[in-house]
């Protein structure tokens, strides 16, 4: 496997201090990781090693106490609010453990709504939203609502979502956590074509060791530090 491709995504001595009752908490203690482009990136690590804090750094939901972050070379740091907000809602994609859907929408338009919020033009919406079900083989639940699917669609639907703004990133945190084994690996095999068949990198956390192996490169955290 060939891991000396240009990192997408860098961070360098990244710390991250919460305070609680005016305590320190160091989520992270100088992190230092590059993500390969067109890379299925993996985070594993014992509950509280830092894998969330450090998807959130990436994600420009939550900023470092130090440290710098680059994407694609630029440093993040240095964007305005408004520039973090358009480069959050065009490069990156979430999935998350509990799938975040709406509720009383269905499939097609929980995939739709990213697109709505960037304000692409509807017959565009239509087909995009389509050949993301597609992607994720829901095109037939298109008119499902949520509470009308499995775990593991609503998890697909979730995947949808996450690459309908055709995303250069996405991150995804357990995003097998709800569900069961047999379709924890479904998920798995959807993230790897995804990066198999290009253009696509993802860094996604677990717990499982089972889904390690469908990584290209293995992230191992423990106390805020990489361990390996
Ligand atoms: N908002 C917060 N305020 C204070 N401490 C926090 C906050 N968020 C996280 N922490 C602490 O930072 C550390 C790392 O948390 P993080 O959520 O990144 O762990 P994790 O590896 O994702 O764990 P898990 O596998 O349980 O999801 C933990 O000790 C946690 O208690
Ligand atoms: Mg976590």
């Amino acid at each position: 496997m060939h891991l000396d491709c240009k990192p997408i995504v860098e961070l360098r001595n990244i710390e991250r201090t919460y305070y609680v009752d005016a305590k320190p908490v160091h989520a992270l203690r100088g992190v230092s990781l590059q993500i390969p482009e067109n890379k299925l990136v993996i985070l594993k690590g014992p509950s509280g090693s830092g894998k969330t804090t450090i998807l959130n750094i990436i994600g420009g939901l939550d900023q470092p106490s130090q440290g710098q972050i680059l994407f694609k070379g630029k440093e993040l740091v240095k964007f305005s609010d408004k520039e973090l907000t358009l480069w959050r809602r065009k490069q990156v994609g979430f999935v998350f453990q509990t799938f975040a859907l709406i509720q009383t929408f269905s499939a097609f338009e929980n995939v739709e709504l990213p697109m709505r919020i960037t304000r692409v033009p509807w017959r565009e919406r239509e087909r995009r939203t389509l050949e993301c079900l597609d992607i994720v083989g829901l095109r037939k639940r298109a008119s499902h609502r949520t509470f009308e699917m499995s775990g593991g669609e609503q998890q697909r639907v979730g995947i949808a979502r996450a690459i309908v703004n055709q995303p250069a990133l996405i991150l995804a945190d357990e995003p097998t956590g709800e569900l069961d084994f047999k379709t924890g690996i479904q998920i798995m095999n959807l993230f790897r074509s995804m990066v198999d068949e290009g253009g696509i990198t993802i860094c996604l956390t677990t717990h499982d060791p089972a889904f390690i192996e469908f990584g290209d490169l293995v992230i191992e955290l423990e106390d805020g530090k990489i361990i390996h």
